[in-house]
Order: structure tokens, then C-alpha cells, then sequence
């Protein structure tokens, strides 16, 4: 059976990964420090798939733990690498702990893959890349641009530690993957994102406004140039982004792949408003929300959405889920999470 490690796989997306994964027929191995998350979600992933993949309770950034689990393990040929701090915010603030955390676990994970003899890397990247791009959609071809955080700022490093890996050691073969705005949950409800805190993406702050743990969801700006003025952005299902990993990761191990290091914009290639969202949700669930219209939240883009046709014509993939489908799905997870209504 190939086998692959998932590095923050009991978080959000990898979570989902590892579900896919197991039913595509791989043995996961999932190594977690749970700061992000807890160990609910191997029974999440048991109760869909049948299987409880490995866990292992580690820190990817220190070296002697990672060793160990590689060691155990007799190393390994695949490494999907999820584990990373994601707050924008709490980055601006704790820049080195970002920079510590995010890099450092990459290089040791490089580190141990080539003591090992080399293998494969699905990298979770992130659209913050592209900054505010001049072109839309974005393609994979767009430059770089100032990032707004240490966070995009770490996964722009993380994208050239890897590149010159690659260029340096052809042993080592990377897909690097650019989200842009994951959300919803399973279609079970056994498993979804974990808000530990006060929620900082759109759709937990939606969902937990709903079911009246937030008194209202606040609104960022409405003075953006869009239709409504609320800012733009490119909404996708997690269930199929955690399938690009499935496509991605078979790339690598049937070689399959046209250069070391490959990128692919995953989204659903449509952008929606804030407020777009907002009515969505409420139509979708009959739930009315309470928001209101405040600032400009800083370091925010005013608008992006992804040009997907790369992943379409290398991967195969395109989203299979609607928006809809998406909004309904985060809501009945949040709601068996409060344990209202059940699934
Ligand atoms: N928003 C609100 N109110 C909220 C939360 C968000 O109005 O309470 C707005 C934001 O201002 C933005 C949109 O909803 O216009 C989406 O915001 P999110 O925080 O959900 O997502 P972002 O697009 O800001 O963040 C995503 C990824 C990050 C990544 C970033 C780069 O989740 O990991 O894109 O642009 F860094």
C-alpha cells in the first residue's frame, strides 16, 4: 500500500485529505501537535472511512521528534505538508514565531526526506502570494507580489526553499498547491474546521454568528470596487480541494509530473462579495444573520479569484461542489458541533 505522511492532518483541510486518501487507497499517517486542533478528528475520519489512520503527537518544527517518527517509520516517500500557523493576523504581531514554526518545519522535513533518499512533497501554498494581482483571474504565471503578512510571506519563502530544493536535489519532486478560500465541511458532519478562539476567516464568523455564539458578524469595508463594494473573493467546497491533494499526490508517484517543482491554483474560479456570501448563506440555511457594515480590515486585497485551467488540464480537477453545497455543509457542522438538530 503506498503510504504517506500528512503533517497537520487532524487540522481542516488535512482532515479531509486524509479521508480522501484512504478511500483513494493510500495508508495515512498523520503526525499532529494539536495546536490547531484535537484528536476528534481521527474518530471523524474513522467514522467516514472505516479506517483510523496512525497519529503520531509531534512538533514538525523540532527536529528530534520528526526524526524519531521517520526513523519508526523506515522514512518515507510522500509527505503532504499542511502543518503551519495560518493566522494573518497574529503573524503581523509574532513575526518570528511564524517564520520559526512555518520554515523551520519545512526544512527538516527536506532534511529528512533526502537522508532517505529523496521523494515526494505536496505543499500547501496559499493565494496570498499573488498579493493584489493586476490581472484577473489570477494564473499560476502572475508574479509574486508584495505579501501583506509574515504569514504570505512564510509560504512565498516555503515556495522557494522548495524550488531550489528541487533545482539542487533531483531526487526531490514538489507539487505546491495555492488555495484560495477553502470552506464548508463533510457531507457527514463528522468532520470540519475547528474554531479554537475567536474565528478569523469569513465562514466560521458566519456560521457562529448563525447559531448565536457571536452577536453579529462585522463586515469589512464596503467601499471596494466591486458590485456591492464588499470585497471579492473565490469560495470553494473543501471536500474538493482535499481531492486535488489525491490528484496531486498520484502525479508524483506515478511520475507523472512535467517538472520538480509544479504549481496549480485550486479554487472555483469565480469570485463572490461578502455580502453575496451572506445572502447565499441565509438563503441556503433560512437562517437570517445579524451583520453589520464596518472599516477595512488591513492587509486585505480587494479582490481576487483564481484562473483554475492549469489544474483542469494537469490534474484533472475542478470543483465538483457548489457554493450552496459549501455553505449548507459548514453550517450543519457547526450545528452538530453545538449539538442542535444533529446532522
Ligand atoms: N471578512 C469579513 N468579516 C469577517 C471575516 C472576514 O468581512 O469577520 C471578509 C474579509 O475582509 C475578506 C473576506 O471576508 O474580504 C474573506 O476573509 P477571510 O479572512 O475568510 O479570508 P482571506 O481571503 O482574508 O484569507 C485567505 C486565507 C489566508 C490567506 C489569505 C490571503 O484564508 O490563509 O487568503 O489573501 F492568507
Amino acid at each position: 500500500m503506498k503510504k504517506v505522511l500528512l503533517t497537520g492532518g487532524t487540522g481542516f483541510i488535512g482532515s479531509h485529505t486524509a479521508v480522501e486518501l484512504i478511500n483513494s487507497g493510500y495508508q495515512v499517517v498523520i503526525v499532529d501537535n494539536l495546536s490547531n486542533s484535537t484528536i476528534d478528528s481521527l474518530d471523524g475520519i474513522e467514522n467516514i472511512t472505516g479506517v483510523r489512520p496512525e497519529f503520531v503527537k509531534a512538533d514538525c518544527s523540532v527536529f528530534s521528534e520528526m526524526e524519531s517518527l521517520f526513523e519508526k517509520h523506515g522514512g518515507f516517500n510522500s509527505i503532504i505538508h499542511f502543518a503551519a500557523l495560518k493566522s494573518v493576523v497574529e503573524s503581523v504581531e509574532k513575526p518570528l514565531k511564524y517564520y520559526n514554526n512555518n520554515i523551520i518545519s519545512l526544512i527538516y522535513l527536506i532534511q529528512l526526506l533526502q537522508k532517505g533518499g529523496g521523494g515526494n512533497i505536496v505543499f500547501s501554498s496559499s493565494c496570498t502570494v499573488y498579493g493584489q494581482p493586476e490581472k484577473l483571474p489570477v494564473s499560476e504565471e502572475s508574479p509574486y507580489q508584495p505579501v501583506a503578512s509574515p504569514y504570505g510571506n512564510t509560504k512565498k519563502i516555503s515556495e522557494d526553499i522548495l524550488r531550489d530544493t528541487v533545482n539542487s536535489n533531483k531526487s526531490i519532486k514538489v507539487v505546491a498547491l495555492r488555495y484560495f478560500n477553502p470552506i464548508g465541511a463533510h457531507p457527514s458532519a463528522e468532520i470540519g474546521e475547528l474554531i479554537i478562539g475567536k474565528p478569523l476567516y469569513l465562514l466560521p464568523y458566519i456560521t457562529q454568528t448563525a447559531i448565536g455564539i457571536r452577536d453579529k458578524l462585522q463586515i469589512f469595508g464596503n467601499d471596494y470596487d466591486s458590485p456591492d463594494g464588499t470585497a471579492i473573493r473565490d469560495y470553494f467546497h473543501v471536500v474538493d480541494l482535499a481531492k486535488a491533494h489525491v490528484l496531486a499526490l498520484d502525479r508524483l508517484v506515478e511520475k507523472k509530473n512535467k517538472s520538480g517543482f509544479e504549481v496549480f491554483n485550486l479554487g472555483a474560479g469565480k469570485g463572490s462579495t461578502v455580502l453575496e456570501i451572506v445572502k447565499a448563506f441565509e438563503k441556503v440555511t433560512g437562517v437570517k444573520l445579524n451583520y453589520e457594515i464596518v472599516g477595512r480590515r488591513a492587509g486585505d486585497v480587494e479582490q481576487v479569484w483564481a484562473d483554475t485551467s492549469l489544474a483542469q488540464k494537469e490534474l484533472g480537477w475542478q470543483t465538483e461542489s457548489t457554493l450552496e453545497d459549501a455553505l449548507l455543509t459548514a453550517w450543519n457542522w457547526e450545528k452538530r458541533l453545538r449539538g442542535k438538530e444533529g446532522k
